[in-house]
């Protein structure tokens, strides 16, 4: 097991609705020496890649994304949720459904952040159906940037959006795979990686 997946057995909650809650050291109280662990993890695994941005979505993205970024030396650059239609020709947008929350954002990151230039890393905390990650690379091609690859900290292996990205051909990392949880017993089964 590797570190995070160690946290997430430690602190982690399994919730009714295949919920996992890592408010206490992820996206609410957040443990500041994970995510910098998390920051050097995702640098090691995409060493050979020439980054220039790392993309990711608010809110709770920027956390993972910052020590990241922070890893490369490069600059962070967050996709902003927008419930706005007149969006400005100023801006890349892209249309972003949450099956968990039953809500569509267009979110958008202005086209003074992002070029044909960048070479980019896309980073968030969860991967559920993929909706936020494609929006995320709809965004970057529309900028004419590259994707270099996508980094996760937790995918849960049994919805459809892991799968999706990868089968598109993207270098998708998740430093934790959940194949399945129970919510009676708090049992947590993580997929096996390299
Ligand atoms: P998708 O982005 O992969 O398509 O997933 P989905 O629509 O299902 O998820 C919507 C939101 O719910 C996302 O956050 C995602 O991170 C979060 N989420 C999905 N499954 C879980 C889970 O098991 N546990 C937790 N803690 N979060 C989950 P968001 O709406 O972008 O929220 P935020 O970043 O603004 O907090």
């Amino acid at each position: 097991m590797n570190f995070l997946e160690e946290r997430i057995i430690k602190d982690g909650i399994v919730k009714p609705g295949n919920v996992l809650k890592v408010d206490a050291f992820l996206n609410h109280q957040m443990d500041i020496s994970l995510l910098d662990e998390i920051g050097h993890e995702f640098h090691r695994r995409f060493a050979d890649c020439p980054i220039t941005k790392v993309l990711t979505i608010e809110a709770s993205g920027i956390a993972i994304a910052y020590p990241v970024a922070s890893a490369f030396g490069v600059p962070m650059v967050f996709a902003k949720k927008s419930k706005s239609i007149n969006i400005d020709g100023e801006m890349y947008v892209a249309e972003v459904e949450s099956f968990t929350h039953k809500n569509k954002n267009q979110v958008v990151v202005s086209k003074r952040f992002l070029g044909p230039e960048d070479h980019v890393l896309i980073i968030d905390d969860f991967l559920a159906n993929g909706c936020a990650l494609q929006g995320l690379i709809s965004i970057v091609e529309s900028a004419g940037a590259t994707v270099e690859g996508l980094g996760i900290a937790v995918e849960k292996g049994f919805q459809i959006g892991g799968r999706v990205i990868r089968n598109l051909g993207y270098r998708l990392e998740s430093l934790a795979i959940v194949d399945a949880m129970d919510d009676e017993t708090g049992e947590i089964t993580f997929r096996k990686q390299d």
